[in-house]
C-alpha cells in the first residue's frame, strides 16, 4: 500500500503539477478590485467569508483551462476551499475504453487541491448523460451491474479519503418519463438494472470510500413554480424512499442553474427542499450554481451584470437562511469558460453574445456576482452558533471528537433517533466505523479547516 505521502508525489509527478508555475507565483487576480477599490484576496476572498461562517465555497473547474491556464489555477487558490472537476469523472472523459481509465486530470486537480488545502467534490458516478461512445452494445443487461460496481469501486477506491463528497447519482429524477415515482426510466441505467441501480450505486460508494458524504444531485427543482414543484416533491420522496430502506446517503445536491429572468421567485421551493433534506438529517449542498442571462433584453454589459448579481443575492439569501446548506459552488469561475456558452443552445435569444453567468469576467476581474455573494456569506449565521443555541443540551457532556463526528455526519438539527440509527447503520456497514475516536479525529480535522469556530 502506498503511503498517502507517496500517493501525492506521484500524482503530482504524473501530472506535472508540482512543476506547474501557478502553484506559486505568476499572473494571477489584483488584489483590490479596480471598481470598488475593496481587497478581493486573503480576508477579502470569497473563502475567507465562506469560512467566517463555517461554509465551504468552490467552483467546477474545467480541465482543459485547469491545465493551460496559470492565472486561472492562482485564482482557483486565492478564492475557493473546495472544487470539482466539471466533466473529467465522468464516464465519457475517464473511461476511453471499456477496459482502461484515465485519470491524468483528475489526480492533478485532486493534488492541487490537496496542495492547497482545498477538499473535492466528486462528480460523479452515475448519469444518464456523458456516455462513451464504446458503452451501447458492450454494457448490457447481463453485465451492467458488474460495469457500475466496478466503475464505483474503482474510481472511488483510487481517490478514498480525499473527497468531501460524491454526487453517487445524478438527475435520476425526469417526470416527464411518466412513471409516478418520477424516476428516468429512459436512463440506460434504469433500462438495464431497473430502479434498484441507485441503491446499488449508494451502497457500493459507501462500501468503497466511508469518508465521502455521499450525495443525490438534481436540478430544476428550486423555482416556485409548478413543474418545478413536481420534481421537487419527486426528488424528496426518493430520498424519503432511501432513508426509509437503509441506503446509505448524506447529503442533497441542489444544481442550482438559474435564470436572470424569471416570473417564479424562490423562497418557498427552497424551503421545502431544505426542510425535507434537514428531515432526513441529510446536509445540503449548493452544487452548480450559475444564472443564465440569454433572456436579458439590455445590451450594457453592466446591466446585465446587476441583473445576474440580483439572483445572486436573492437566491442564497434564501438558501442561507438556516445553517442546512454547507457548500455553495458555482459551475465554473469567470465568464470566459462557462458550459452556457458551449454552442448557441443557450444562447437561443442572443446567439451573437456570450453569457455572462460567474463571479468573475472574461478578464478574471470580480463581476458584481462576486460581491453579491460575498454579501450573502457575510449575512449568513454562523454555522457554529445554531449549534451552541439549539443543540447545546443534546451535545453537553459528549467529547470534542465524538461531537464534531455527529455534527458533520449528520447534520446540525437531526432527530436524535434518526442519528443514533444512522450510526447503527453504519457500524454494521463498517464495523471500523463504530470507533468513533478514530473517525472523531478524521471528522474534527476536516472541521479545522472547515472553519476554527467548530474545532
Ligand atoms: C456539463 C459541462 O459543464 C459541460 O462542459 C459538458 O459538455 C456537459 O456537462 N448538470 C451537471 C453537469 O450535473 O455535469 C453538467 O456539466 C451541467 C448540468
Amino acid at each position: 500500500m502506498m503511503t498517502r505521502r507517496e500517493w501525492m508525489r506521484q500524482a503530482a509527478g504524473l501530472t506535472a503539477v508540482a512543476a506547474m508555475p501557478g502553484l506559486t507565483s505568476g499572473r494571477g487576480l489584483a488584489h483590490t478590485s479596480a471598481k470598488s477599490g475593496q481587497a478581493i484576496t486573503g480576508a477579502g476572498s470569497l473563502k475567507a467569508h465562506a469560512a467566517a461562517r463555517g461554509l465551504l465555497t468552490g467552483c467546477a473547474v474545467n480541465a482543459k483551462v485547469f491545465r493551460e491556464d496559470e492565472g486561472f489555477r492562482k485564482l482557483l487558490a486565492e478564492q475557493y476551499n473546495i472544487v470539482v472537476p466539471e466533466n473529467c469523472l465522468k464516464w465519457n472523459m475517464l473511461r476511453p475504453t471499456a477496459e482502461t481509465y484515465s485519470f491524468a486530470d483528475a489526480d492533478s486537480l485532486v493534488a492541487f487541491a490537496e496542495a492547497h488545502a482545498m477538499k473535492v467534490r466528486g462528480h460523479n458516478f452515475v448519469w444518464h448523460e456523458a456516455i462513451p461512445g464504446w458503452f451501447a452494445g458492450t454494457v448490457i443487461k447481463d453485465n451492467a451491474e458488474k460495469f457500475l460496481v466496478d466503475h464505483i469501486r474503482t474510481v472511488g477506491g483510487r481517490y478514498k479519503g480525499k473527497i468531501h463528497s460524491w454526487d453517487v447519482v445524478n438527475e435520476a429524477i425526469w417526470i416527464p418519463d411518466g412513471r409516478p415515482d418520477g424516476l428516468r426510466s429512459s436512463s440506460p441505467w434504469f433500462q438495464m438494472l431497473g430502479p434498484g441501480y441507485i441503491d446499488l450505486a449508494f451502497r457500493t460508494a459507501r462500501a468503497t470510500d466511508p469518508t465521502a458524504l455521499l450525495t443525490y444531485n438534481d436540478y430544476g427543482i428550486e423555482y416556485d413554480n409548478e413543474e418545478q414543484g413536481k420534481k421537487r416533491a419527486a426528488v424528496l420522496a426518493l430520498l424519503r424512499r432511501m432513508k426509509a430502506d437503509k441506503v446509505p446517503l448524506d447529503a442533497l445536491g441542489i444544481q442550482s442553474h438559474l435564470h436572470a429572468i424569471s416570473k417564479d421567485g424562490f423562497g418557498r421551493g427552497i424551503r421545502e427542499l431544505i426542510d425535507g433534506a434537514k428531515a432526513l438529517g441529510l446536509q445540503v449542498f449548493i452544487t452548480e450554481l450559475d444564472v443564465n442571462d440569454d433572456t436579458v433584453a439590455a445590451t450594457d454589459v453592466a446591466e446585465r451584470d446587476k441583473v445576474v448579481a440580483d439572483v445572486y443575492r436573492s437566491y442564497l439569501t434564501a438558501a442561507l437562511e438556516g445553517p442546512e446548506v454547507k457548500a455553495v459552488l458555482t459551475w465554473g469561475v469567470s465568464d470566459k469558460n462557462t458550459w452556457l456558452n458551449n454552442g448557441t443552445k443557450f444562447r437561443k435569444q442572443h446567439p451573437e453574445r456570450l453569457q455572462r453567468p460567474l463571479p468573475f469576467d472574461p478578464d478574471y476581474a470580480p463581476a458584481p456576482a462576486f460581491f453579491a455573494m460575498r454579501e450573502s456569506f457575510d449575512k449568513t449565521k454562523k454555522r457554529w452558533e445554531y449549534v451552541r443555541s439549539k443543540r447545546a443540551d443534546q451535545l453537553k457532556g459528549l467529547t470534542g471528537s465524538y461531537r464534531a463526528a455527529r455534527l458533520l455526519d449528520h447534520g446540525f438539527e437531526e432527530p436524535e433517533e434518526a442519528a443514533r440509527e444512522q450510526r447503527r447503520d453504519r457500524q454494521r456497514e463498517d464495523p471500523g466505523e463504530g470507533d468513533i475516536t478514530q473517525r472523531g479525529h478524521l471528522q474534527t480535522a476536516l472541521i479545522r479547516s472547515h472553519g476554527a469556530g467548530y474545532a
